[in-house]
């Protein structure tokens, strides 16, 4: 449990020597918040604006990989709630803690510091992560944490107004792209949550709460109220604005394959800052890891002119093949795309 930095960093004057990157892969470029990146309004508009609405997300998708979502459907009063019983969270004492702590990254409930595996890493990253399935909800809800008291009833009334959420943006694009309705159900059976924790760092400059990487699954969302989010695009990093209730939504490997390559996943990392804890509640979907979900390039956008881009694989490999990247020690080469193409 000493090993979570929200148990130990209050009040440390420097960076421990565990925790300084070394010099490349320090955030160490200046990183200016993007005005570019997209922000979607979902608000229900007259019938003719869901053509307009597609194309923009599906432009997004394109060129940025990642946008945000402002009047999509999950109440002010419930991201504010979340926000303010996450704080409660990490807060909390050691022992209050000590229920659902795990050394590293494992399979369920599980509170655990810096990245997937504690124990292999050189340097690790200023973050605490607690993360839990959430679909089916009666499934997994007796896993989550007990304190606060009210949290399992708030995260599963959280967990499906953004399930509602979720499906909608997914329908959405699954229109743009021309796919079937109803297409994502079947790759989208997985729901999870992480609520990432970065306390205030003495040096920022030195540390980094989540490195670089592109998420494993099909889609991704996400929300702040601080900033320390950024995307990687055209060869530099970008700052994405923490708007107040919205979600940032960000493209995962399934999604850029089941499009054939049409759609961007898109590399982001998370820095941190010396003045204010930062907490990211983030929701990922995707095919369940536990079953043999086939994920392929839509047959629909396959065609003579467009030809098939990825092959065929059970995803549940393909997560096997994504840890083993990512445990790799840096730098790597490659992506966990690469065996996969055609
Ligand atoms: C993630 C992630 C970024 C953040 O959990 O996959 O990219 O800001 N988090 O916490
Ligand atoms: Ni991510």
């Amino acid at each position: 449990m000493a090993l979570l930095v929200s148990s130990w960093s209050n009040g440390v004057q420097s960076v421990p020597k565990d925790y300084v990157m070394p010099p490349e892969r320090r955030p160490r470029d200046f990183v200016s918040v993007c005005d570019e990146i997209p922000v979607i309004d979902l608000q229900e508009n007259p019938k003719a604006d869901r053509s307009d609405i597609i194309q923009q997300i599906l432009k997004a998708c394109q060129e940025f990989g990642l946008f945000q979502v402002i009047n999509h459907g999950v109440s002010e009063k419930m991201m504010e709630d979340m926000r303010v019983l996450y704080h409660e969270f990490f807060n909390m004492s050691v022992d209050d803690k000590l229920g659902v702590y795990t050394e590293s990254f494992g399979k369920g409930c599980s509170l655990y510091t810096s990245g997937l595996n504690y124990a292999k890493e050189d340097v690790h990253y200023w973050k605490d992560t607690l993360k839990h399935p959430c679909h089916p909800l009666e499934e997994h809800t007796p896993s989550w944490p007990e304190k606060p008291t009210r949290y399992r009833e708030d995260v599963g009334r959280y967990a499906l107004e953004v399930r509602k959420m979720g499906f909608k943006i997914l329908d959405l694009i699954g229109e743009g792209l021309g796919l079937n309705k109803g297409y994502f159900n079947g790759v989208s059976q997985e729901q999870a949550m992480a609520i990432n924790h970065y306390p205030p760092c003495p040096d920022p400059s030195l540390a980094m709460g989540i490195g670089g990487h592109t998420d494993p699954n099909l889609i991704t969302f996400l929300q702040q109220d601080q900033y320390g989010l950024q995307m990687h695009k055209d060869g530099k990093w970008m700052g994405i604005d923490p708007i107040p209730n919205a979600f940032v939504v960000n493209i995962g490997y399934q999604l850029e394959i089941i499009s054939n390559g049409k759609l961007k996943s898109v590399e982001h990392r998370g820095v941190t800052n010396s003045t204010t804890a930062r907490t990211s509640i983030v929701t990922f979907f995707g095919p369940n890891p536990g079953l043999p979900v086939v994920v392929e390039p839509a047959k629909e956008l396959v065609t003579s002119t467009n030809p098939q881009m990825f092959k065929s694989y059970q995803y549940n490999n393909f997560i096997v093949d994504y840890m083993a990247y990512v445990r790799k020690p840096l730098p790597r080469s490659g992506t966990p795309l690469d065996p996969y193409r055609l």
